[in-house]
């Protein structure tokens, strides 16, 4: 069988090389880019804003940001400041310090990116969470880590609960009317200073922590470091393929890995004009940032492109798209078809790139510079070994399948999971190959192919899903006995998220208690969370210990063969 392949596109990319350099290249050789060469120490947002406030970079515009009700822009030298005052705040009113954990729990407005950064700058752990995420989720995250400080909005203040949370001091809110004992941040920020002394932390302190899903136990949090901003600046460079005078937009929010190393670091540390897109996902708001602010670097997720690609031509062609050079694609399997359908619409092949938020960064990824084979993610990036292994850890030959791993070592790598030293050793195989938990094989000439989760997480809209969380809220609601949650292939979101649950005594098969069971989720967890699906069984499949074997609800949904069920009870 022929390969479909897709040429190269003429251009001058940060990358020409990827053979030669992939042979060659060492993390080391780029250290000195950074100012721990002469110091010993850094911090991640100096890097990122400050350094570029003292350049020539000065009175570039560092943030394009909009939403429905705002247009602004800031300067490098303005970031400084503006980060500097939340810094202060953080410090002086909230007694933030190196080391503590500092949650965000809002949405993408500048202020957010002004108080990320000055948490960083005083060295402090910064906690990114979903403005979708309801009590019962920001509780788990801000007890497990023992959060400090969140900042929050008015309307989302009612989903914290303080006094469940003993380790939380203070809580910082942006927004009108804002009463004791609760910060007032806009009030603050008129007075407060932009001087601040920075924080300078080792390579290994704590930069960010964010949680994730796995398919057993809840979300656990995964800590990142200062140092891992090496690579970050790499890929951007690399992969991105961010120059001086690039306008780049990554559509991510910051509750989501790719939103954080991607949609602050990435840039900023590349010196690069970033736009922020606020509110949600709408077609022709986002064509219209694309023109407006002349995007030529995209960064953006499977789930919009086909939402995009849905809402048909006629649209796109309303708009000048002429400005993209560059566009790419996270979280999920890109389709070969939408890679086409970006050709045709935007002149531009969609690169894949493959990472967790457990890699913290860029991994394996399809570089401007190489041919593009569509359903392929590309190839590991220079500085990352990748192989693809069996259950023992022993590497396998192209075109077998197996676990897609990384050998241990790469700068942007997890430095732990917070507080589960055993979940952390967990991910190793024969001590030095990270196995991520997905499956996939590569080809002879080292292009690695997804193939699906070896676990049972579920990729809804490119949010990753843990079957557990949602289980065990499902058995909250009284009328549910058991449940089992996997994941439904979706022409637009790549799954949906279906229960199969058995009821309690007493409760029947109605229209409205599945309303009210995936509202009971969705106001619980989070919107992305809920079951769209629900199905009543009297029984469900478990394993003789008890464990219900989301496997064969897989095999009953899709009518395949359940495989092996010996263990089953009867
Ligand atoms: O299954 C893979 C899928 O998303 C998982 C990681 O999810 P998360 O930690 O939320 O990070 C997402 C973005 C950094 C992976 O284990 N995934 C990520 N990228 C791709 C992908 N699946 C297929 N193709 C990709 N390019």
């Amino acid at each position: 069988m022929k390969m479909e392949t897709m040429p190269v596109t003429k251009g001058i990319y940060n990358l020409t090389d990827y053979d030669e350099v992939y042979k060659n290249f060492n993390w080391k050789s780029i250290e000195d880019k950074f100012s721990w060469s002469e110091t010993g120490k850094i911090n991640a947002a100096y890097e990122a804003i400050d350094k570029h406030a003292d350049t020539f970079r000065k009175n570039k515009i560092a943030l394009y940001y909009r939403d429905q009700e705002r247009e602004e822009k800031y300067t490098f030298k303005e970031m400084k400041g503006l980060s500097n005052k939340a810094g202060n705040i953080l410090k002086n009113a909230a007694n933030v310090e190196k080391g503590d954990r500092v949650f965000v729990f809002m949405p993408r407005t500048p202020e957010l990116y002004f108080i990320i950064l000055g948490a960083i700058k005083l060295g402090a752990i910064v906690g990114p969470l979903f403005e979708a995420f309801m009590e019962g989720a920001v509780k788990d995250r801000l007890h497990d880590s023992e959060a400090k400080v969140i900042v929050t909005t008015p309307e989302l203040l009612d989903r914290i609960p303080i006094n469940q949370l003993p380790a939380l001091k203070k809580i910082v809110v942006v927004g009108e009317n804002v009463s004791a004992p609760h910060i007032d941040f806009l009030t603050e920020m008129k007075c407060a200073s932009t001087k601040l002394d920075i924080v300078w932390v080792e390579k290994t302190d704590g930069l960010l922590l964010h949680y994730t899903s796995g398919s057993t136990g809840t979300p656990k949090g995964v800590l990142h470091v200062h140092y891992a901003m090496i690579q970050h600046y790499q890929t951007a460079q690399w992969v991105l393929d961010l120059k001086e005078d690039d306008v780049y937009w990554c559509t991510a929010d910051p509750g989501w890995v790719t939103g954080t190393i991607y949609g602050i670091f990435g840039p900023w540390l590349s010196g690069t004009a970033n736009v922020i897109v606020g509110g949600r996902f709408n077609h022709e708001a986002w064509y219209k940032a694309i023109e407006d602010y002349g995007v030529t670097v995209w960064y953006s997720a499977p789930t919009a492109f086909r939402m995009l690609m849905g809402a048909g031509d006629e649209l796109i062609n309303k708009y000048d798209l002429s400005s993209l050079r560059h566009v790419l694609s996270v979280g999920e399997p890109l389709n070969p078809e939408v890679i086409r359908w970006g050709m045709k619409v935007f002149q531009n092949r969609i690169h894949d790139t493959w990472w967790m938020t457990e890699t913290g960064a860029h991994t394996i990824c399809n570089y401007p510079c190489l041919e593009i084979r569509p359903g392929s993610m590309g190839k590991p990036v220079p500085g990352v070994e990748a192989a693809i292994v069996d259950d023992k850890g022993n590497e396998l030959p192209p075109y077998r399948m197996g676990n897609l791993a990384i050998k241990k070592g790469w700068p942007s790598m997890m430095y732990a999971i917070w507080n589960n030293k055993e979940k952390y050793d967990s991910y190793f195989m024969q001590g030095n190959w990270y196995v991520s938990g997905d499956s996939a094989y590569m080809d002879e000439d080292g292009y690695f192919w997804f193939q699906g989760r070896v676990d049972d997480v579920i990729l809804t809209a490119g949010e990753r899903v843990g079957p557990f969380e949602i289980e065990s809220k499902l058995v909250e609601h009284p009328a549910v006995a058991e449940a089992g949650v996997i994941g439904k292939p979706d022409p637009i979101r790549g799954e949906i998220i279906k229960a199969f649950i058995a009821l309690r005594e007493g409760y029947s098969d109605t229209e409205e208690l599945r309303e009210e069971i995936y509202t009971f989720v969705k106001s619980g967890l989070a919107a992305h969370a809920a079951p769209r699906e629900i199905e009543f069984r009297d029984k469900l499949p478990k394993t003789r210990s008890g464990k219900i074997m989301r496997r064969v609800l897989k095999a009953w949904e899709l009518n395949l063969p359940a495989g092996d069920l010996s263990t089953m009870e009867d």
